[in-house]
């Protein structure tokens, strides 16, 4: 099977675009065509620069019509004719039309167990809510955000000393199995979306995302 053609969708730090460069170093099967960032400054475009990989930004000072960015996206998008699309860290809302033409292979990384605490700040919103359990997910992107299709989840326990910063770094450790893991499985070609739903090997995922069960933080 060829190596799997992916675009990473960056806006910030990169920790998630670093464990995927780390993994296809481990032998994942992934072609990183290019990374493309909203933000001039993002460190994740360093770490892609340092590995060769070709950066693209496009950002909302030269693109300020929300349509105006998509058609830009979109364009860079269709030249680079990716198998699939990684959000991982993008801050930015795509609209209905490009999520609608990419569907089923167009992806994003939250950092909550969904559906619960979809948007912002879900580290906080967890503790707030006296949560047990918080986690991350991997998920089809539709045009509802943190609303698409769920494809994989792990989670970890909440401590009762915990604080956001510690559960954030215990979050960002899964998401950096977790992401590689998906990667691996869309690599065999085992997910698939069909209606608006997520299969693994033909099983549905509704209900019951991948969740494999060795993926721990390691604090
Ligand atoms: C991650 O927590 C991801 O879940 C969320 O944005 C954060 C990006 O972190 N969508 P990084 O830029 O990969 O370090």
């Amino acid at each position: 099977m060829p190596p799997l053609a992916i675009v990473v969708l960056i806006s910030g730090n990169g920790s998630n675009l670093q464990a995927i460069i780390d993994a296809k170093q481990q032998g994942l099967a992934i072609d990183i065509k290019a990374v493309i960032s909203d933000r001039a400054d993002a460190h994740a475009l360093l770490r892609a620069q340092e590995v060769g990989i070709p950066c693209h930004i496009i950002t909302a000072q030269t693109h300020p019509a929300r349509t105006d960015y998509d058609l830009a996206l979109q364009q860079l998008l269709l030249q680079i004719q990716p198998e699939l699309i990684v959000m991982a860290g993008f801050m930015r809302i795509l609209g209905a039309s490009l999520v609608e033409y990419w569907q089923g292979r167009l992806i994003n990384i939250h950092p909550s167990l969904l559906p619960r605490h979809r948007g912002l700040n879900t580290h906080r919103r967890a503790l707030a809510a006296g949560d047990r359990q918080h986690g991350c997910s991997v998920h089809f992107v539709s045009a509802e955000v943190d609303a698409g299709a769920i494809i994989a989840q792990a989670s970890c326990d909440i401590s009762d000393h915990e604080t956001e910063s510690s559960l954030q770094q215990k979050i960002h450790q899964l998401e950096h199995q977790l992401y590689p893991y998906v990667l691996s499985q869309f690599c065999l070609r085992h997910i698939t979306l069909v209606r608006e739903q997520a299969y693994f090997r033909g099983k549905s995922l509704f209900r019951r995302p991948l969740s494999p069960v060795s993926l721990q933080p390691q604090t």
